[in-house]
């Protein structure tokens, strides 16, 4: 089953730059404060790794984990969330990290767990946002690119779990992308 990348949307330079924009915009808010990372596995593994290294502030990560979508392109809509964190949150400034924001119950969802162990901030930070799928009202602190309604993979994105370890993000070819996978 080859899989095609049809455009590259954004390059290993393009995002390097971005991330490192971030970084100094979280640095510029966050520092001094108490900052934990939360990262949410596995598509934001790539950019945590790199977004952490232009960060010079004392801080620290935590992983957790989130499964919306199964073997399909489509989300099914509900979340499971995994959760095997051992870092106190209460009272720390929480910076929680997706790799993408689509329709927002994955965030959203994972938001209200961490808020019921009552960090003292918490802000979310994704490295790309697609808002014409949102369904649930949410708006991400720090976006390192706003996309259109795309299937995107590349740079710790995947589909069916491959694709991950591409160094850009690419578009995937409409006839990988469409609906469901059959059983
Ligand atoms: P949401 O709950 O619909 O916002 O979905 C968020 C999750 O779906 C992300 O954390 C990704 O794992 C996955 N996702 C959404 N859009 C894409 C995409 O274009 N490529 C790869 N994964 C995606
Ligand atoms: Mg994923």
């Amino acid at each position: 089953m080859p899989t095609r990348i049809a455009r590259v949307l954004f390059t290993e330079a393009q995002i390097r730059e971005r991330v490192r924009e971030l970084a100094a915009q979280i640095q510029r808010d966050l520092e001094g404060k108490d900052l934990l990372i939360i990262a949410v596995l596995r598509g934001s593994m790539v950019f945590l790794a790199d977004l952490i290294r232009f960060l010079p502030m004392p801080l620290r990560i935590e992983v957790i984990r989130a499964a919306s979508y199964g073997q399909s392109t489509v989300s099914s809509g509900v979340v499971n969330i995994r959760d095997d964190m051992d870092v106190t949150i209460q009272n720390r400034d929480v910076l929680l990290l997706d790799d993408i924001l689509d329709t927002g119950r994955t965030l959203a969802r994972i938001r209200e767990h961490i808020q019921s162990y009552g960090p003292r901030t918490l802000r979310t930070c994704v490295l790309l946002d697609k808002p014409a799928r949102r369904v649930v009202p949410l708006e991400p602190d720090y976006c390192g690119f706003r996309i259109d309604d795309h299937f995107v993979v590349g740079y710790g994105l995947d589909y069916r779990d491959t694709m991950r370890n591409l160094p850009y993000i690419g578009i995937l070819d409409d006839d990988v992308t469409p609906g469901p996978v059959k059983p």
